[in-house]
């Protein structure tokens, strides 16, 4: 069912005080959590709602920008020319997916600018996953089974988000992750197919890659501020560990038709919880990365500022542009 909208509440219940209509909204907003509906951006909606959502969305999208870095770094070196053309439009797609995001991010009433700003002064966060280095074309593989994979364990429930942008910018994004897994297992496949040496590098991809792709689905439940209340608001629909499971267990599957190990010793399916576990994740670690001490924190700001500077002819033209259009427009009208 459609979210109802403010405007569409009765007049005399929006005509009143601005505490009336806060009323108003915000029983709505009550009514579209309970029936399971979405928001949409005129919408009332209580202002922790739109700060949280303004939060993960834009972190999101700063994620996707930034995990540009480590497969870019590949293109000139893929192995072939076929291999050059799928990572390029892999990397291509991404930039589209924070563009969806940032789109999203918008109707909440924050600029692009300011989130761009924030991201390069090092206020914002982005995913720890993309502050690890990429050393071997095996790492194309790694990314593309286990950090698509990841995030596509986390976002296909974010497609039903309450919030109607972010949702629908995830049914999107969503199929073009799949995409990128495939790839990134195809990668492994071939080289784990290959001479010792490639399935060696394969193996030493995943063993890099493993705990950080873990660790993108959060802190532990007991240690996650945000969850409970973004559970409540139907935005996040599973717990961080709930999905880190559901995750293991995709990934036990698969690494079997790879001929690869998982590096961990203790994955197994438990009978009386019905769930996967894994062994034990360094959560320093993690907390050192969420700080900008990971190991290519600073290099991955470095270049986002390098790009940003470097596209400042491309923003002024635009703007130049808008601003006579507009002019134009005005010039008819009058
Ligand atoms: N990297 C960086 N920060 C992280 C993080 C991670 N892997 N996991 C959690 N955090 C941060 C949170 O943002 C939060 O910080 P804040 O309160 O200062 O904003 C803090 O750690 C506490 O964590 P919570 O569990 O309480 O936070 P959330 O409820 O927001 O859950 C999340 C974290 C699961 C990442 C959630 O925000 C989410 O699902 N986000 C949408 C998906 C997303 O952003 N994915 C990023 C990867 S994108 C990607 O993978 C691109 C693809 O092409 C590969």
């Amino acid at each position: 069912m459609a979210a109802q909208n403010l405007q569409s509440v009765p007049a005399e219940r929006t005509a009143g005080t601005s505490e009336t209509a806060d009323a108003a909204g915000q029983a709505n907003f009550d009514r579209v959590m309970a029936e399971d509906s979405r928001i949409e951006p005129k919408d009332w909606m209580p202002a922790a709602y739109r700060k949280t959502l303004l939060r993960q969305i834009s972190q999101h999208a700063h994620s996707e920008i930034i995990g540009m870095q480590p497969e870019a770094n590949w293109i000139s070196r893929a192995p072939s020319l076929k291999r050059k053309a799928i990572l390029m439009a892999k990397v291509q797609d991404e930039a589209g997916h924070g563009l969806y995001l940032y789109s999203a991010a918008e109707t909440l009433g924050q600029t692009r600018d300011k989130m761009m700003d924030d991201l390069i002064a090092g206020k914002a966060r982005y995913s720890s996953i993309f502050n690890y280095p990429a050393l071997t074309w095996a790492d194309m593989g790694a990314i593309g089974w286990l950090v698509d994979g990841a995030a596509i364990c986390n976002q296909v429930p974010l497609c039903r988000a309450s919030y109607g942008p972010y949702g629908r910018a995830m049914v999107r994004i969503c199929k073009e992750e799949s995409f990128h897994q495939r790839q990134g297992f195809e990668i492994l496949l071939e080289l784990s197919n290959g001479t010792p040496e490639q399935k060696q590098m394969a193996q030493d991809a995943v063993n890099r890659w493993y705990a950080p792709a873990l660790m993108m689905f959060g802190p532990p439940d007991d240690d996650s501020p945000n969850s409970k209340q973004s559970m409540a608001w139907n935005i996040k629909r599973f717990s961080n560990d709930e999905l880190r499971s559901r995750f293991v267990g995709m990934m036990v599957e698969q690494v079997r038709v790879l001929g690869l190990t998982l590096p961990d010793d203790q994955v197994r399916y438990n009978e009386d919880t019905k769930k996967w576990e894994h062994g034990p994740l360094d959560w320093h670690e993690f907390q050192e990365v969420l700080a900008g001490r990971g190991p290519c924190n600073a290099q991955r700001l470095e270049r986002r500022r390098e790009a940003h500077d470097d596209g400042a002819w491309v923003r002024e033209a635009a703007a130049a542009y808008a601003a006579k259009q507009s002019m134009k427009t005005k010039e008819y009208a009058a």
